[in-house]
């Protein structure tokens, strides 16, 4: 498939690198000057382009920006691009990163970017640690294979969603529709917790609406009180624990 990707950080240049390998055409943007787009973009199997060139051609375009980031984007970024054009994002809301934003209470996050971006969109490639994406991969049928949720309202964007996180080495669960998708945001069973298929489809189900922002800024908390910072493991641990109640 023809991708854009828009962001190069931990998860934009695992995607991108991932995608690449297997086969797909991507393209990457970032706010660096067009040389320094360049290196990175070689680096990962990629082609560079402009803002304003990553959205032309292409049948999927993923957003891997941090959240407040959205409404420095150009105004009107999608406004040529086709409704067939499938609108990925991986994006997640901190508030100790990302501050207060007004119009995201009461949405869920992915409704707060799916306005800005004028676009229904799909949220996918979120529950899932730079760590895990990079490393944990396995092939189709593989024991222990980890599972990525998919929230959209699209049910044939999901699909397609579907077939490139199976494309990068995991497993799938349909979340249901975007409104919805506060199953999978950070705090949640389901975020970023390492789970096989059947186990997400559990922890999705077991999610207790507004519980999630309190368990997600005392994980944050737990982190930053760590020294050194946490490992992988010990983050995964953490999640899977806060998340079932232990907030000690
Ligand atoms: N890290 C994780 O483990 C993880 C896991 C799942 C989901 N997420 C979520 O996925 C999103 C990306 O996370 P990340 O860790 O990859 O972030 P990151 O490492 O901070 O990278 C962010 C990327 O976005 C680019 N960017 C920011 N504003 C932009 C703009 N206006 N136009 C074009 N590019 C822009 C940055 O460009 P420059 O390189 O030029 O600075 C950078 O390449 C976040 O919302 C995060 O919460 C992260």
């Amino acid at each position: 498939m023809k991708i854009g990707i828009i962001g190069t950080g931990a998860i934009g240049s695992t995607l991108a690198k991932k995608l690449s390998a297997a086969g797909n055409e991507v393209k990457v943007t970032n706010t660096r000057d067009m040389a320094t787009l360049k290196e990175i973009a070689a680096g990962l199997g990629a082609e560079a382009a402009t803002i304003k060139d990553v959205v032309k051609d292409v049948e999927v375009i993923i957003f891997s920006i941090p959240f407040k980031g959205y409404k420095d984007l150009p105004k009107n970024i999608l406004q040529d691009v086709s409704q067939e054009v499938i609108i990925m994002d991986t994006s997640n809301y901190y508030p100790f990163r990302d501050g207060e934003l007004a119009g995201l209470e009461g949405k869920t996050e992915s409704e707060y970017i799916s306005e800005i971006l004028g676009r229904p969109i799909i949220k996918v490639f979120n529950n899932i640690l730079e760590y895990t994406l990079k490393n944990k991969g396995k092939a189709a049928g593989e024991e222990g294979r980890i599972a990525v949720s998919i929230a959209g309202d699209n049910e044939i964007h999901k699909k397609v969603a579907a077939e490139l996180v199976d494309q990068t080495g995991f497993d799938t669960v349909d979340a249901g529709i975007l409104a919805e998708s506060w199953r999978q945001e950070p705090g949640t069973p389901a975020y970023c917790t390492e789970l096989n298929a059947a186990e997400l489809k559990q922890a999705l189900a077991a999610a207790e609406k507004g519980k999630a922002p309190a368990i997600r800024d005392f994980i944050i908390n737990k982190f930053q009180n760590f020294s050194p910072f946490p490992s992988h493991e010990e983050m995964v641990d953490t999640n899977r624990s806060a998340a079932a109640g232990n907030l000690k």
